[in-house]
């Protein structure tokens, strides 16, 4: 494995040390041969309706359960049951919802292995991808159970003319969360306890792809205590299921994680229907750059790029896409990097030294494959890992392909697809409004030494998290709030202290005493 393991949340699990992995990846092993099931759960109960399986990313003939994908009529009857839910549910004193959440970052702790081992079978993550993920789920619970406490206390005010003034926060209504499948457990949960402590009841839609986590993190909420009513989970397509939940004028907010355009169609929804204005707390795609200047260590550079562009097979939206390199530092920093990029192992997920799994469907690597090809025709293949022979699942090798301008590409590529563009140091300033020309604003990193450089930098460039001498990815609950603007949505960060606030209303109570 050429680069190690992510950074620590709240608690570790070293992969160099052998008697903490070994014992996990034998427990996560035994989950290999389960089949999971998946439906739409409303009330506690599992609807019915048609069958799809679902078949492993990288073993693509054994199948890794089976979902029942939501109808519309269904989706409207569970917020139906929802909207009588809430008022409940927000009288629930926040400590009880917040120990609700303590509970399921305790449960998601004690069934890690298996969590890890769906994260693998249904959504391709290697070894290292679903201990982290299931952390982040962990972080995302406590952190949020931590932050609601705080928020929900009542704020006393001055009362100037005998009157008593109160400001406190209440939940909204039904809230939308509409989850990715690149972090099919961290995000789902992210979103739908931000919105549970608040006092939301929600009606949960993940991706496609991943519903049988989204399943097993429900159960598990559920066994932490959650009222059954107050979390449906609508397993199905988003072009229906997806559509009827942001179209329902009883949706009194949205949680969305995904691309620009399915964003552009949900706040439309939203905006359309004959109802009370709902906020949408958006997280979508980047473009996202790393800009290297002379001054920087190029052994350190590599790693870097390495771990920002293909690590989880670059399926990140913070991943690195395009690297840009003064003309001065390039020829070496290409050198070694071609170097490394023939040492990555790509293949079987569960196996400690592979550095990149699958990506996630057929489409998605045909997609990856065209736009890979049409660069490599056109003469701009700087260099490529090797694909082992005999692999059976949706692998891309990683790829550095040379640009000539920033505006060459059009759209994200969502996958361990690497973009190098080389600049001289009177290009800098054009460079930077490029870069933010491109309307995303999500992650960059820079490799300098020079603190002026970075300074000046910091001062323009109109991203979200900005990365200085470091990786660019595995942002940290409560550590590295996470988000962006512009085309890659609205704020606030996920995992940072302003969050819950778009998921609540405000009250100001004031008493004639
Ligand atoms: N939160 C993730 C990261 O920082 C992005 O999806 O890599």
């Amino acid at each position: 494995a050429i680069y190690g393991e992510g950074r620590g949340n709240s608690q570790g699990i070293n992969l160099n040390i052998q008697s903490q992995w070994l014992p996990l990846k034998t427990a996560y092993e035994g989950f290999f041969n389960q089949q999971w099931t998946a439906a739409p759960l409303v009330d506690g109960q599992r609807l019915e309706g048609r069958v799809r399986p679902v078949h492993c990313p990288w073993q693509r003939s054994q199948q890794v359960g089976e979902v029942v994908w939501a109808t519309a009529e269904q989706t409207t009857d569970a917020i139906s049951g929802l909207q009588r839910a809430f008022p409940g549910w927000n009288a629930t004193p926040v400590e009880q919802r917040a120990a609700i959440l303590e509970k399921t970052a305790d449960l998601l702790e004690q069934n890690m292995p298996e969590l890890m081992a769906l994260c693998s079978r249904e959504a391709g993550k290697s070894l290292q991808d679903g201990i982290d993920e299931v952390r982040e789920a962990v972080d995302f619970c406590r952190y949020y159970a931590q932050q609601a406490r705080q928020r929900f206390a009542l704020i006393s005010l001055p009362g100037p003319t005998g009157e008593r003034n109160e400001l406190y926060l209440q939940g909204r209504g039904v809230f939308a969360c509409i989850s990715p499948w690149n972090f099919p457990l961290a995000i789902f949960l992210g979103q739908v306890a931000a919105a549970l402590v608040c006092g939301n009841s929600v009606v949960a839609k993940p991706a496609e792809q991943t519903s049988l986590v989204a399943m097993r993190c429900v159960e598990l909420m559920h066994q932490a205590g959650l009222p059954k009513g107050v979390l449906a989970l609508l397993p199905g397509d988003g072009a229906e299921v997806g559509s009827v939940i942001s179209s329902d004028p009883r949706i009194a907010g949205a949680a969305f994680t995904g691309s620009t355009q399915t964003a552009f169609l949900i706040s439309r929804a939203l905006a359309a229907r004959n109802a009370p204005l709902a906020p949408l707390v958006a997280e979508t795609g980047g473009q996202n750059v790393m800009l290297v200047d002379s001054t920087a260590l190029p052994e350190q550079v590599v790693r870097d790029v390495l771990h920002s562009a293909f690590a989880s097979a670059g399926q990140r939206c913070s991943a690195l896409r395009i690297l840009l390199l003064q003309e001065d530092i390039a020829g070496r920093v290409l050198e070694l990097l071609g170097g490394a990029m023939a040492e990555l192992q790509v293949g079987d997920p569960s196996r400690r030294d592979t550095d990149l799994g699958p990506v996630i469907d057929a489409e998605a690597r045909e997609a990856l494959q065209a736009h890979i090809e049409e660069f490599r025709s056109r003469g701009r293949l700087i260099a490529e890992t090797p694909l082992p022979a005999g692999l059976d699942g949706h692998f891309v090798a990683p790829v550095a392909l040379r640009l000539e301008r920033l505006d060459e590409l059009d759209r994200e590529h969502f996958g361990p697809i690497l973009h190098v563009l080389t600049w001289r140091s009177e290009q800098l300033g054009e460079l930077l409004e490029q870069v933010n020309a491109t309307g995303y604003g999500l992650t960059m990193g820079i490799h300098s030494r020079n603190e002026q450089t970075v300074a000046w930098i910091d001062q323009r460039v109109r991203v979200g998290n900005l990365y200085v001498n470091r990786n660019q990815i595995g942002a940290v609950v409560g550590v590295q709030p996470f988000g962006g603007m512009g085309l890659s949505g609205t704020g606030p960060k996920a995992g940072g202290p302003h969050y819950l606030l778009r998921f609540v209303t405000e009250r100001t109570r004031t008493i004639n005493t």
